[in-house]
Formats: structure tokens, C-alpha cells, sequence
């Protein structure tokens, strides 16, 4: 079995000699050299979550028009939030000879025998926004400041209810977090509790549900519909008197999710505001409820940045340089520690998503109508 560093070397050493040889096939056993070949137009394969999240749609196109813009044919599928199809479909990927892996899991530790074939084909795998688990097959990791986009999230809470600042509550909280498959959802949590915590500790923050574990908070496949079921079921259990003050949201899809379960309640008409809830990605339908005063915050993360430095991970990966990283610590995948690239996010609310979002380029103003 080869060692995903063998095979990185393979096709360090495949790109240069590919400036001294012809083209080779793809047929025989061969080495590394024949199956790398010259990298120039080369395919890599993309693997995408799920359709039903505009963002990811937004991160496939970005990542194949930076790939295709250094050269490289794309080949991008989309996994339906169905981690054996994504499987699957990476097969398939492999099948088809693809040169290089850009994968965003759906179930971050299904992909350990799919990413063995990847590596025995000595393809490079580039993690895409969450971290693949378990495997020693991963090569780089692209991704944000995960523990910080949290802690965007808690502290905007406790800045919004005045916490800090003079107001002692109580207020009434409810937490949510992501998917329990997904490795960036302990890293959002555990960034808003260290937050929270001293609060809730201290009762300014009161959870009436009772429920505080990630165990007991997280939303399968960051599904919008499962959040507001859970938040229905909170106010019919824990709110028959006393209203929630505020909601923290992983993830703008939750948040909508939460929204249609206040609203449905009762809030944001007559004596019970709604209350501040947070989110993530600054997708176009939360960014336009921020502006209509119904979800609050966001934490925008710009994806044409996350592509550029996925692209750039892979295209340096194949030519054999070592693609840039500025965290070698963090990001433990149980079986080593993947060097990656992370990028800051954003807090954005009604205050400044002009500036960020518009004059940034990600919206135009049109858009946001
Ligand atoms: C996470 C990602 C978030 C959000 C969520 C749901 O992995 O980091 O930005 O998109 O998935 O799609």
C-alpha cells in the first residue's frame, strides 16, 4: 500500500519529468509516471455536499472556474447530503481518471477506503471547507477559522442582549449547532460556548430547554426543517410562559428553519420580538432577512477566496511545489495532523453588510432586493 507521501513524490517527480517526456497512457500497471503524465489539462474531480444549500452551489462554480482557469478540465458532482452516493460517485471520479480530488464531505469519516483507491491512483486530495476524518489520505486542508466563525456568533449574541455592557438579564437562550457528521460543527459550538458559557454559568443566560450538550443541539445535515421541528418543540415544551430572547444558529439554512418556527409562535408581531438569532455563509435569503429585521447576524465567509486557495493547493500539489499553509496545528484528523490554509470570517449584520457584502463585490445591491 502506498503512503500518501510516496505518492505525492511520485507526482512531483511525474510533473517534471513530463517537461522531458511525451505524453504516456493511461493503460498498464506502470509507475507513478506513466499514470501521472503531464499534469497540463489534466481533470480533477470535485465532490460537492448537496444542491439544496446555495453556497455549495456557489463554491462548485467557483472552484471549477479557478481550476479551469490554471489549465485543468473539471469533472463536478454533487452528493444529494447522501454520504454512500458521494462515495460513489468518487469511485466513479477515480474510474474516469481524474488527476486530483477536491472533496467537501458530507460524512467526514465515510471516505477512508474511497481516498485508499484515490491514493493507491496517486491522486491528491484537497479537503474542501471541512476536514476528512481518519484517513491519512488527505493531502491539504482549505477551510476558515471554524472556532472563530463561532465566536463571531457568540459574542454578537451576548453584544446584541447588552451583556457586558451594563444589562444582567436573564435572558432565555436556545442553541443549535450543525451536523454531527460534519467536523466543522465541534469547532462552531465549542467557539460560541466559550462565549456563552461564563453567561449561562452565571444565569444571565438561561436555557430553558435544558439543553446545552452539542449532543443534545446538533441538526442532521444542517437540515432547515429538522431545525425548526426542534425549535417548535422547544417553545411548546419550555415557553408556555416567558419568550426566548435569543437563538444561536449555526447556519443561515437553521436559522430560516428557526424563524418559521417563531414566527408561527407569535413572535415578531404584537409584544413578542423576535428574537436575535444568528447564522453563517450569508446566503442571499438570510442576508435579505437581515435587511428586513428578521434574522440578525450572519457570518459571512468569502468562497471566491476559498476556491482561489483550494485551486492553488491543487495545481501547486500536481506540479510538485508545497502549496501555502498557515496552520500546521489545528486540524487533527485522528490519524495526522493536516496542514492547512484557513481563512478569517466576517461578522455581518444590518449595520455593515453594505460594506462588506456590496462594496465587497459578493452582492450587488440589486441582488440583495
Ligand atoms: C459547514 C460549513 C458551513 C455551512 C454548513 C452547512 O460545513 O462550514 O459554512 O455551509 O456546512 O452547509
Amino acid at each position: 500500500m502506498r503512503t500518501r507521501r510516496s505518492a505525492l513524490a511520485a507526482i512531483a517527480g511525474a510533473a517534471s519529468l513530463a517537461l522531458t517526456l511525451t505524453a504516456c497512457g493511461q493503460s498498464g500497471e506502470g509507475g507513478s509516471k506513466e499514470k501521472t503524465g503531464d499534469v497540463k489539462g489534466a481533470t480533477i474531480g470535485i465532490a460537492m455536499p448537496t444542491k439544496s444549500s446555495e453556497r455549495w452551489i456557489n463554491d462548485g462554480k467557483n472552484v471549477v472556474k479557478d481550476l479551469e482557469a490554471k489549465g485543468y478540465k473539471t469533472k463536478l458532482v454533487y452528493g444529494e447530503d447522501d454520504p454512500e452516493q458521494q462515495v460513489s460517485q468518487i469511485e466513479n471520479l477515480i474510474t474516469q481518471g481524474v488527476k486530483g480530488l477536491v472533496i467537501a464531505a458530507i460524512d467526514n469519516k465515510s471516505l477512508n477506503s474511497v481516498l485508499q483507491q484515490a491514493a493507491d491512483a496517486h491522486i491528491p486530495v484537497i479537503s474542501y471547507d471541512r476536514l476528512i476524518l481518519g484517513t491519512e489520505n488527505v493531502d491539504y486542508y482549505a477551510s476558515f477559522d471554524n472556532e472563530k466563525v463561532g465566536t463571531l456568533q457568540g459574542q454578537y449574541i451576548v453584544d446584541r442582549l447588552g451583556l457586558g455592557k451594563g444589562k444582567k438579564g436573564p435572558f432565555n437562550i436556545e442553541l443549535f449547532a450543525g451536523s454531527n457528521d460534519d467536523n466543522n460543527t465541534k469547532y462552531f459550538f465549542g467557539g460560541a460556548m466559550k462565549v456563552l458559557q461564563p453567561y449561562i454559568d452565571s444565569k444571565q443566560l438561561v436555557v430553558k430547554s435544558g439543553q446545552t450538550k452539542l449532543t443534545q443541539v446538533t441538526t442532521l445535515r444542517w437540515d432547515g426543517t429538522t431545525a425548526q421541528k426542534r425549535m417548535e418543540d422547544i417553545l411548546t415544551s419550555s415557553y408556555r410562559s416567558g419568550r426566548v430572547d435569543a437563538v444561536l444558529s449555526p447556519y443561515d439554512g437553521i436559522s430560516i428553519g428557526i424563524l418559521s418556527a417563531l414566527k408561527s409562535d407569535g413572535y415578531g408581531s404584537g409584544s413578542k420580538p423576535l428574537p436575535v438569532i444568528t447564522g453563517q455563509d450569508a446566503e442571499l435569503a438570510s442576508v435579505k432577512s437581515i435587511i428586513s429585521g428578521q434574522q440578525t447576524q450572519t457570518v459571512y465567509k468569502d468562497l471566491r477566496k476559498l476556491a482561489e486557495v483550494a485551486a492553488s493547493m491543487m495545481d501547486d500539489s500536481l506540479k510538485g511545489k508545497k502549496p501555502e499553509v498557515n496552520d500546521t496545528k489545528t486540524y487533527d484528523n485522528g490519524t495526522k495532523v493536516v496542514p492547512a490554509y484557513l481563512l478569517q470570517p466576517v461578522s455581518v449584520d444590518k449595520s455593515n453588510y453594505r460594506q462588506v457584502l456590496v462594496d465587497g463585490g459578493y452582492y450587488t445591491e440589486a441582488d440583495l432586493k
